[in-house]
C-alpha cells in the first residue's frame, strides 16, 4: 500500500531539510515539500531542488508575492496595523497564506496531513496550526521540532547520519524570517535586552551614521489607502515595495527594536528590519490626517490596534476580520492623494500632502483673505460647549459647601485579616 502523504512548509534550511527525513522515520509518511515566494529573496527552484535532494517525493515552489501584497500587506497597510504601535507584521502577515496554500496542494495530492518547522515557545505555530485547523480540520499536523525537542548537536547527529546538506557557511548567529515586508531578527546576542544589536543584524538598512549627508523627498501617491506610485512612477505592488525598501534603507529608516508581548506568554526581544513598510505607514497616516474626518480618524485608532492584534495572533481567517476590513475599506474611501516625506540619516518627516478630497479647507483655515469661517457663531458654541464643566464647578469642585475634592481612593487589595 502506498504511504500517506504530508505536506511540509519548506524552507531549505536545516530543521525543514532534517524534517522531511524524521517525518519519513518517525510518521512513515511521503514529504511534498511545499516553498513560496513571498519576497524573501531567495531562489525557491534553488530550494525545491534541495528538497528533492534531500528525500521529498514531490516538490512546489511557487510565486505567492502578488497574493501576498493584494490580500495581506496592503490591508494591512489600509488598516493601520502595527502590532503594539512598533511591529508591520511581516511574518505575521506570510503565514495564514503560506497554510492556506499548503492545504490547496495537500488536496490536490491527496496528502492527508501537513507540517511546518515551527518551535513551540513562538507565535508561528499558533498561526500555522490555527489555519489549518480553520481551513482543513480533517488534516493531522505534524510539528517535528516542535515534538524532537533536540539539542542542536543532536539535530547535527541526526543530518550527518542521514546525509543531509548542511550549509558550508555557518549558520547565521540569529534566527531569522523575511520576506518583501520586512525581516524578523531574534535569538543569539540579542537575547539580552540591553545589548544593542551589532551591524550584522541588518542587511537592508544602513546605520543612520552612515546614511548619505544628503537628505532625499520622497512623493508616495495613494489610491483608496492603497499606495500606487513612488515620485509619479505608477508601480504594481512589488515594484513599490521594492523600491520603498530600497530609498528607506538606504538613509537608515525602518530598524526596529521591540521587546514584544508574545501569544504565548513570554516577553521577547525583536529585532525588525522593514524600511519600505515603516515609510508607507507613516506617509499613509499622514494622508489620513488630511482626508478623514476627526471621529473617523480616532474611531480608526481601534480598529488598527484590534487588525494588529487579530494578525499577530493568528486569527486571519475570522469573522471579526471581515468585519474589521469591511469598517477599513469604507474608511480608506477618499484616502486618496500625494504625500511628500524627507528621510535623513534614520529619520523621516512629512513636509507636504495633497489630496482632491482634502478635508482641509483653506477658506475654512485661512487668516488672509477669502476667510468663510463665522466667528460671531463660535462664542454660542464655547458657551454651550462648556457648559458641563462650568456647571460642575460650580455645585462640586469649586463649591466649599460641598466638601471640596475627595482624593483618597481605596485599595484595590483587601487587608490581610488572616493573620
Ligand atoms: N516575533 C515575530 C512574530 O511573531 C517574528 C518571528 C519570526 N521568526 C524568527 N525566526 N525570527 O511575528
Amino acid at each position: 500500500m502506498a504511504r500517506e502523504k504530508i505536506v511540509l512548509a519548506y524552507s531549505g534550511g536545516l530543521d525543514t531539510s532534517v524534517a522531511v527525513k524524521w517525518i519519513n522515520e518517525t510518521y512513515d509518511m511521503d514529504v511534498i515539500a511545499y516553498t513560496c515566494d513571498l519576497g524573501q529573496g531567495q531562489d525557491i527552484h534553488a530550494i525545491r531542488d534541495k528538497a528533492l535532494r534531500t528525500g521529498a517525493i514531490e516538490a512546489i515552489a511557487e510565486d505567492a508575492r502578488n497574493l501576498f501584497i493584494d490580500y495581506f500587506v496592503w490591508p494591512s497597510l489600509m488598516a493601520g496595523a502595527l502590532y503594539e504601535g512598533k511591529y508591520p507584521l511581516a511574518t505575521a502577515l506570510g503565514r495564514p497564506l503560506i497554510a492556506q496554500l499548503m492545504v490547496r496542494v495537500a488536496r490536490e495530492h491527496g496528502a492527508t496531513a501537513v507540517a511546518h518547522g515551527c518551535t513551540g515557545k513562538g507565535n508561528d505555530q499558533v498561526r500555522f496550526d490555527v489555519t489549518f485547523q480553520t481551513l482543513a480540520p480533517d488534516l493531522k499536523i505534524v510539528a517535528p521540532v516542535r515534538e524532537w525537542k533536540w539539542t542542536r548537536t543532536q539535530e547535527l547527529e541526526f543530518a550527518a547520519k542521514h546525509g543531509i546538506e548542511v550549509e558550508a557557511t555557518k549558520k547565521s548567529i540569529f534566527s531569522t524570517d523575511q520576506n518583501i515586508w520586512g525581516r524578523s531578527i531574534e535569538a543569539g546576542i540579542l537575547e539580552d535586552p540591553w545589548v544593542a544589536p551589532p551591524p550584522e543584524t541588518f542587511q537592508w538598512t544602513v546605520a543612520p551614521e552612515e546614511a548619505p549627508d544628503q537628505a532625499q523627498e520622497v512623493e508616495i501617491t495613494f489610491d483608496q489607502g492603497r499606495p500606487v506610485a513612488i515620485d509619479g512612477k505608477e508601480m504594481d505592488g512589488v515594484e513599490l515595495i521594492e523600491t520603498a525598501n530600497k530609498i528607506a534603507g538606504k538613509h537608515g529608516v525602518g530598524r526596529i527594536d521591540h521587546i514584544e508581548n508574545r501569544l504565548v506568554g513570554i516577553k521577547s526581544r525583536e529585532i525588525y528590519e522593514a524600511p519600505g513598510a515603516i515609510l508607507l505607514h507613516h506617509a499613509h497616516k499622514e494622508l489620513e490626517t488630511l482626508t478623514l474626518s476627526k471621529e473617523s480618524d480616532r474611531f480608526k485608532t481601534l480598529v488598527s490596534q484590534a487588525y494588529a492584534d487579530l494578525i499577530y495572533n493568528g486569527l486571519w481567517f475570522s469573522q471579526l476580520h471581515q468585519d474589521l476590513m469591511a469598517f477599513t475599506v469604507s474608511n480608506q474611501q477618499y484616502v486618496s492623494g500625494t504625500v511628500r516625506m524627507r528621510l535623513y540619516k534614520g529619520g523621516m518627516i512629512v513636509v507636504g500632502r495633497k489630496s482632491p478630497n482634502s478635508l482641509y479647507r483653506h477658506e475654512l483655515a485661512t487668516y488672509e483673505e477669502g476667510d468663510q469661517y463665522d466667528a460671531t457663531a463660535a462664542m454660542g458654541f464655547i458657551k454651550i460647549h462648556g457648559l458641563g464643566q462650568t456647571t460642575q464647578a460650580k455645585h462640586q469642585l469649586l463649591n466649599s459647601k460641598a466638601g471640596g475634592p475627595r482624593l483618597e481612593l481605596p485599595s484595590i487589595i483587601p487587608p490581610d485579616t488572616t493573620k
